[in-house]
């Protein structure tokens, strides 16, 4: 494999860089450069009947995968108002839950062969609950949720080594947000200016993930104070929350360290209470709609003496001072944030690994794809 790493000392670390041209590809699946008002006519056409009926949509998915279904949550809801369940198939398949009619069922996975996600598919087939539809989010094109699936949408990122995730998360919260469109598309819930402007962003997101490739050097500089901590919180609102439990697995996965992510307006219920000046915490701040109550949320761990990490847009006049770090994201709009702040907190984690003397890419007790219960 050595070769195939070229001029990076880890494939984590190649695979955090492809990600500019990961999601570039995954989102000509539907989008074309020259045109801005629509979808291309081909983004899952033989599906647009199955895609009409359905009212309801049911994400399953584990580790990684099941942090990008919870921002298609968001999305389903907020943008197409579609009602959007997302649960871990591990609790899913063993709890014997309705799964009423009409519903898209999604299974998120980078590899496609994962045994508790196929589990709860099957699961769900057995039921035969009317208007059913099963669609496979899947970066293996040969595997067996693609094929025991209606619809197989592509994560077009490429092989991916690191036991880690990176390419394949924010490749899926691409193609979750095409597949959203297209479903509002058809059912005309996203329509005129607003696909319009959605569209353009989309066109702008490759290059957005490039440029938050510079905050390399800045990060491996801050990765400097997590060398020796014991435990660390990520925080984050709205669609940011997502990425804040995500930064959390990323950095326990391979840096060992412990990690909780927190929705930041639960922390006046439990984990205020376990912040100190040795406690770092990371906090996903964009200059979004939530961004006033996030600072609120900030004030309240500075007053006790927590030392901040602030990944935030330079709109947001954010600046350093005594306990607090901060790192500028390029700009990005709302909606599509959680994709660009993925990086910084892929990077941190990748950092204080390294200086962690970690093995980055075979994480110990961990596999890339588990196969068994
Ligand atoms: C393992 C991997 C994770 C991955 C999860 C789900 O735990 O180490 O990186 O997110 O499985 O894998 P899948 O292939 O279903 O996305």
């Amino acid at each position: 494999h050595n070769a195939d790493k070229g001029e990076f000392k880890h494939y984590m670390l190649k695979e955090i860089y492809e990600q500019p041209d990961a999601v570039a590809r995954t989102i000509e699946m539907a989008l074309d450069n020259n045109e801005t008002s629509k979808l291309r006519d081909d983004f899952l056409q033989r599906y647009e009947t199955q895609l009409a009926g359905i009212r309801h949509v049911q994400i399953l998915a584990c580790g990684t995968s099941y942090h990008s279904g919870l921002v298609a949550k968001y999305w389903f809801e907020s943008l197409i108002r579609v009602p959007c369940s997302v649960e871990v198939a591990s609790e899913f398949r063993y709890r014997n839950p309705v799964v009423v009619d009409n519903c898209l069922v999604i299974c998120i996975s980078q590899s496609g062969e994962t045994a508790d996600t196929l589990s709860a598919l099957r699961d769900i087939q057995k039921q035969t609950p009317a208007g059913l539809v099963s669609l496979a989010l899947c970066n293996v094109p040969t595997s067996s949720l693609v094929r025991e699936t209606d619809i197989f949408l592509p994560t077009l990122a490429g092989p991916e080594i690191g036991v880690a995730s990176t390419k394949a998360f924010t490749t899926q919260l691409a193609a979750l947000m095409l597949l959203v469109l297209k479903v509002g598309v058809i059912q005309q819930r996203v329509t005129g200016e607003r696909l319009t402007t959605l569209i353009g962003e989309l066109q702008q997101l490759p290059g957005q993930l490039y440029a938050s490739l510079n905050l390399d050097a800045p990060i491996k500089t801050m990765s400097e104070h997590f060398e020796d901590k014991k435990s660390c919180l990520f925080l984050g609102r709205g669609l940011q929350f997502p990425i804040a439990l995500e930064g959390a697995l990323k950095l326990k996965e391979i840096s060992y360290i412990h990690a909780e992510g927190y929705a930041a307006g639960e922390l006046k219920h439990g984990p205020l209470a376990l912040v100190d000046k040795d406690m770092p915490i990371v906090v996903l701040a964009p200059k979004d709609s939530m961004f006033d109550k996030l600072k609120a949320n900030m004030q309240e761990v500075h007053a006790r003496h927590g030392e901040l990490f602030v990944f935030a847009s330079e709109a947001s006049q954010m600046v350093a001072e005594d306990r607090l770090h901060v790192v500028y994201v390029p700009e990005v709009c709302e909606v599509l944030a959680p994709i660009v702040y993925s990086v910084p907190v892929q990077l941190l984690s990748y950092h204080v690994a390294v200086m962690r003397g970690t093995d980055v890419d075979q994480p110990r007790n961990l596999a890339k794809s588990v196969t068994v219960e």
